[in-house]
């Protein structure tokens, strides 16, 4: 059976959570493929709202093998706190494999990424703050700790002091704090390594096994491609590869055992943190997208920005994750609004661009250049059909298609599993 991805198309927070938990039950093995617990999402499920975070959408479904693969950044303590979360609720034994090849973020992580940003000021890329982006750098600097060294805790303590004689260098000398205590550090990731041993594997052979054995394998990103560390607004940007091509290399599978690549689309446009971001309402329409939305980060709380559909980021996120198809979320967050728009292009110096500028200058200057569509102005969060949707609420969803140019196969009217239609 061929594999499936889920992309975010956006900035991330497009609602990915909720088509994967949708898809869900068609699947036998769901796989996150980068990233660490920057990410974040609600799932309900048996009368339980846990917020999850690393652990992939798929863990509270015994039928699912969940697998957090070698592209991962894992803070043990965080995913501890979730496996504690999952204990609760009764599942104290997770159907779970840990890519030994992934890396773990260490305590001078989150103290590094934290300094950075305080340093940086004004200019600062506003990042989680929970160590992404320095526990990345070591691992391009071959100098990170994997999870597999938590298998034999004497290389680990040899890893860990080459690590800190050099970090802790940076920490006290350039940020003038505290250096991180080796004896501390051993203390905390030996009981991490306890707990987590029984889980750690070969996720490239786990993974490449089920499909060879036909099974539905999906491939959960997280954050979104234009937080791609090489195609999105970068400096402001995370330190993986969200995009589709960034999950054969984070899991370990060949190209061409992917056939389906679904782009999340919010139906309008939000963003966490710095960057240019040309639609953006910073004005009552985004207030109200705001908080009709719900748009508060799930992972650290902080407002989100808001603003509309760009249809150049759009066509963008298809080309690079060549999307087959299109799941669109949260349109009956648009249900208030009079009027609609939706960015086609942008224009700087008195050049119109139809196409993502090369140069980010551009970007960051640029006016969109919006079509307006008249609003439906009422409430779509009990439609069970699109034929059922307002006339102006389907020409906006089939505005999307035509700027996509990928067929829209899910519309999401609200957060439940029935607010969902199929096309
Ligand atoms: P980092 O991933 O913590 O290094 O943060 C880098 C940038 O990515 C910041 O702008 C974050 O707000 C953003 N970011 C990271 N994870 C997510 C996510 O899951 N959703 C939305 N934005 C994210």
């Amino acid at each position: 059976m061929p594999a499936t991805i889920i992309i975010g198309t956006q900035w991330g927070d497009e609602g990915k959570g909720k088509v994967t938990d949708w898809l869900a039950n068609d699947m036998d093995m769901i796989v996150r493929y980068q990233g660490g617990h920057n990410a974040g999402h609600t799932v309900i499920a048996e009368g339980h709202e846990l917020k999850l975070h690393l652990l992939p959408s798929g863990i509270l479904r015994p039928h699912i093998t969940s697998v957090i693969a070698s592209g991962l950044v894992i803070d043990p303590k965080a995913l501890i706190a979730e496996l504690d979360q999952i204990k609760e609720i009764g599942i104290s034994d997770p159907n779970l494999i840990i890519s030994s090849n992934a890396h773990l973020i260490m305590p001078y992580h989150r103290l590094l990424d934290q300094a950075a940003e305080f340093k940086l000021g004004k200019s600062k890329i506003g990042t989680t703050g929970l160590g992404i982006g320095p526990c990345y750098t070591d691992k391009a600097s071959r100098v990170g700790l994997r999870v597999q060294d938590l298998l034999d805790m004497k290389i680990f303590r040899e890893k860990l002091e080459v690590a800190l004689d050099f970090k802790n260098q940076v920490l006290t000398k350039i940020y003038g704090m505290e250096p991180v205590e080796i004896d501390a550090v051993m203390d905390e990731y030996s009981v991490y390594a306890d707990r987590l041993k029984g889980m750690i594997g070969d996720t490239s052979r786990v993974i490449n096994e089920a499909l060879d054995a036909g099974k539905n394998v999906l491939l959960e990103g997280a954050q979104g491609t234009m937080l791609d560390i090489d195609h999105g607004t970068y400096p402001f940007v995370t330190s993986s590869s969200p995009i589709a091509g960034g999950a054969c290399i984070g899991t370990g599978i060949s190209p061409i055992r992917v056939k389906r690549i679904i782009g999340i689309v919010k139906a309008y446009t939000t963003r966490v943190g710095s960057g240019p971001f040309p639609t953006e309402q910073e004005n009552d329409t985004g207030e109200a997208m705001r908080s009709v939305g719900g748009e508060f980060g799930t992972t650290t709380g902080r407002p989100r920005r808001c603003g509309w559909l760009d249809g150049v980021i759009l066509k963008y996120a298809v080309r690079l994750n060549g999307l087959t198809e299109i799941a669109l979320t949260k349109l009956d967050v648009l249900s208030p609004f009079e009027t609609i728009k939706i960015a086609v292009g942008y224009k700087h110096d008195g050049v119109v661009y139809e196409h993502m500028p090369n140069h980010q200058t551009v970007f960051h200057k640029c006016t969109p250049i919006y079509e307006e569509m008249e609003g439906w102005q009422a409430d779509i969060s009990g439609v069970t059909s699109f034929e059922k949707l307002p006339k102006q609420a389907r020409a906006y969803v089939e505005r999307i298609q035509e700027i996509a140019g990928v067929p829209i196969a899910m519309i999401s009217v609200g957060p439940n599993r029935t607010q969902t239609m199929l096309r």
